[in-house]
């Protein structure tokens, strides 16, 4: 009798201590596998952008438009890290993008027709940059892979940006800085009804990009009131009407903190 009841007991025991096992096992074990896949997994799949593709246009003949969303929440290091490759890949090296690409959530792609993924020219900007001296919705970076250019995708994504920023319907004007010996987007944002409106002599920090002489600054501004036609900002000169007025008051303060002497690399770009 006595024996039985130590049995018992002892198969008490032996049934709590399994009950108390498998407990700690589903609070402990279970979720810290879960966790360490996630982990694992997640490293191994670093494409944690939403692609959202803006309309059905094929552009160029080879690429669709596509806006990008960071998912937060996941591995926002890494995402950046990828955008940030792709920026030295396609403008200068030694620059670290990922300190500003935060700053700069409205991201369209133009890509390889089927593959969102193969960004071939993009566009990072905001509608508020954290800086009191950026009031304005902002184009933070736009670049296009080499291999890519001459077939004006830039303005495409600059087109798209502008109308972007139109829908909101509560801006004025759209700012940008330029090297001031970089002819080429000079010429592009000229096209689409930016004008200069601010030099910063070495305004771009060492190191700045080699293939320019200086680091010379130029900030750009777009008045969107110019805008006739939405459609074709960038590509049909008649799409924009500035005043000479406004020209004129622009070009001053271009002219501003100018040294006089100063080469002047891109003459030609706004006449
Ligand atoms: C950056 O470096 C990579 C690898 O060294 C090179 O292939 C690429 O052309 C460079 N890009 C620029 C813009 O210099
Ligand atoms: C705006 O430009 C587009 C494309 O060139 C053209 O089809 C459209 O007719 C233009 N709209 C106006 C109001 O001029």
């Amino acid at each position: 009798m006595v024996g039985d009841e130590n049995n018992n007991k002892s198969n008490r025991q032996y049934i709590v201590a399994i009950l108390f096992g498998v407990i700690i096992f589903l609070i402990i074990i279970i979720p810290t596998t879960i966790l360490l896949v996630k982990n694992l997994s997640e490293k191994n799949n670093p494409t944690h952008i939403h692609y959202t593709r803006v309309n059905k246009n094929i552009y160029r003949e080879h690429y669709e438009l596509y806006q990008l969303n960071i998912l937060s929440k996941r591995n926002p290091g890494q995402q950046y890290k990828l955008l940030g490759d792709f920026l030295r890949r396609s403008l200068f090296n030694a620059s670290n993008y990922e300190r500003y690409l935060p700053n700069c959530p409205i991201m369209f792609s133009l890509t390889s027709i089927d593959h969102p993924e193969d960004w071939r020219a993009m566009i990072f900007g905001t509608l508020k940059y954290p800086s009191p001296q950026l009031p304005h919705p902002y184009v933070c970076f736009i670049s296009v892979l080499s291999e890519d250019r001459q077939h004006r995708l830039g303005s495409v994504l600059l087109n798209h940006f502008i109308n972007h920023v139109m829908k909101a319907n509560k801006y004025v004007y759209i700012q940008l800085h330029a090297n001031y010996e970089n002819c080429r987007a000079q010429r592009l944002y000229h096209a689409c009804g930016f004008l200069c409106n601010e030099f910063k002599l070495n305004g771009y920090p060492e190191p700045h990009d080699p293939q320019y002489k200086f680091g010379h600054m130029i900030r750009m501004e777009l008045n969107i009131q110019n805008i006739k036609n939405k459609t074709d900002v960038c590509s049909n000169p008649k799409a924009i009407e500035i005043s000479q007025q406004e020209k004129d008051k622009y070009e001053k303060l271009c002219q501003t903190n100018k040294p006089t002497g100063l080469l002047q690399p891109c003459q030609n770009i706004t006449s």
